[in-house]
């Protein structure tokens, strides 16, 4: 490495960090990246990806000659000025964030050192403030990152918009980060550090609200006999709300909208503010993610003993995190009321295995279905969309589907064999709430 600190420094490299590194790369950047993991940065360094994000593999072969992976801090402070911290902020056992490895990073930096700290890790609002009077010597940036697993690499080459914040002193280190992010287009929002870091959190609230108000509309349009999917077109060509984030589904999960909501709940509950809101959003989404058991019910009556299968277990397709899949909370839902779970994803099986452990797992979606009593959709793989269902019916002790995704055809499924009920949609033969004679 150069001793004039021109490379750009990375501080954790999961997926924010990974993604980042690499696509600054692939800008032209040299990139040093540092993670605490002896066996990831050995692996990132011999060219072996160590998630399932679609182009990350082909941009780190692309980019190897630029981008270095190490273990040891020293090497990267002397590479780098600009150090963005993708480190992660994982709730605490009381909902609040825990910046653990945020404040160890923080100590391994001292003042006056020639840094620039640029918190790409989603904190609290507040948290650069009491960084700041930490490191008195260290300018400080807030640079939310608002990518999304299964598509990180798009969202990071062309972002919506870019938050960048900085106060009074740091502006010249927010112009740096500004000039890196320039060359992606997007609009650039240039704030102050509180507020960027609101921004992180109430968009994440406020998407996940989204998805809770519309999974109450779907449970509301199956009392009434509306199908959801008509009421979410209907709904979402109206400018000022939107098509996204209105399909219905058993809930969302993932490694920032549930931390996310908390941390924004807790936070405010620590300034003595009662965000009674994000209550409601949090509770509707533990509480989808088992109504589909009721579903399951509700067609086979007890579930001892019956054999369920699950397609797909990632929290959303093109991706293997399992951090808060809703699969998680379904599947011990299942087991606790005696069915045999068996279980297919076409690319989270190897860490799901770890988590579930009584699960049976198998290696294709016609696999998993043979003998079952019921399948659920879990996750929206476009392979599903593509399967035999003519085959699947047959391979199936019972052709019943619960599409937890509202991802497939419904007369395509029952044109098929197929029992199918979807989430807020219409199902054939039943009677609408108060409309029986
Ligand atoms: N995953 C997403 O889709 C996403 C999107 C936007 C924002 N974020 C936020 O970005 C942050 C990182 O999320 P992630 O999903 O990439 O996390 P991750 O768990 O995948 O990766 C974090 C990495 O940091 C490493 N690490 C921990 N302490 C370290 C230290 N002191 N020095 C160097 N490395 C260290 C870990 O070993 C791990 O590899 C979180 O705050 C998250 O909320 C995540």
């Amino acid at each position: 490495m150069s001793g004039d600190r021109d490379a750009i420094g990375v501080i954790g490299v999961g997926w924010v960090g990974l993604v980042t590194a690499a696509c600054f790369a692939e800008v032209g950047h040299r990139v040093i990246a540092r993670d605490i993991l002896p066996e990831k940065v050995e692996a990132l360094s011999r060219g072996e990806i160590t998630i399932h994000e679609p182009g990350l593999a082909e941009l780190l072969a692309r980019n190897a000659e630029r981008l270095t992976f190490t273990t040891d801090m020293e090497e990267l402070l002397d590479a780098a000025s600009l150090l963005f911290v993708c480190v992660d902020t994982p709730p605490t056992v009381s909902g609040d964030a825990d910046l653990s490895r945020v404040r160890s990073v923080v100590s391994e930096l001292s003042a006056g050192g020639g840094h620039t700290l640029v918190m790409k890790s989603t904190v609290p609002a507040g948290t650069g403030h009491s960084i700041r009077r930490d490191l008195p010597g260290v300018p400080y940036v807030s640079c939310p990152e608002f990518l999304k697993e299964g598509s990180a690499v798009e969202d990071f080459m062309h972002p919506d918009r870019v938050v960048i914040g900085a106060d009074a002193g740091d502006e010249a280190s927010g112009d740096a980060v500004a000039r890196l992010y320039e060359p992606l287009g997007g609009e650039i929002v240039r704030t102050d550090v509180a507020s960027a870091e609101m921004i992180k959190l109430a968009s994440n609230a406020f998407l996940a609200t989204k998805i809770s108000f519309v999974n109450e509309i779907a449970n509301v349009c199956e009392e009434v006999g509306a199908d959801v999917t008509e009421v979410a077109r209907g709904m979402g060509l109206d400018q000022r709300i939107g098509p996204a984030f209105l399909r219905p589904g058993i809930g969302y999960g993932g490694s920032c909208f549930p931390k996310d909501v908390s941390a924004l709940k807790m936070l405010a509950g620590n300034s003595g503010y009662h965000f009674q809101l994000l209550n409601a959003v949090i509770e509707v989404n533990e509480l989808q993610k088992r109504r589909v058991v009721g579903k399951l019910q509700k067609h086979l009556g007890s579930l001892l003993g019956k054999r369920v299968a699950l397609l797909g277990l990632a929290f959303k397709p093109h991706t293997d995190d399992m951090r808060e899949a809703s699969s998680l909370v379904l599947a011990a839902r299942l087991e606790g009321e005696g069915a045999e779970v068996a279980a297919y994803d076409p690319v989270a099986g190897d860490i799901a295995r770890g988590l579930l452990g009584a699960v049976e797992f198998r290696d294709s979606a016609l696999e998993v279905l043979d003998g079952a009593d019921a399948a659920i959709l879990v996750t929206e793989w476009p392979e599903f969309a593509e399967l035999d269902w003519a085959a699947a019916a047959e391979r199936m002790a019972r052709p019943l589907l619960i599409d937890g995704r509202n991802f497939l055809d419904p007369s395509l499924l029952r044109g098929a064999g197929f029992e199918y009920e979807g989430i807020g949609r219409v199902v054939e033969g039943s009677v609408p709430a108060g409309t029986a004679d």
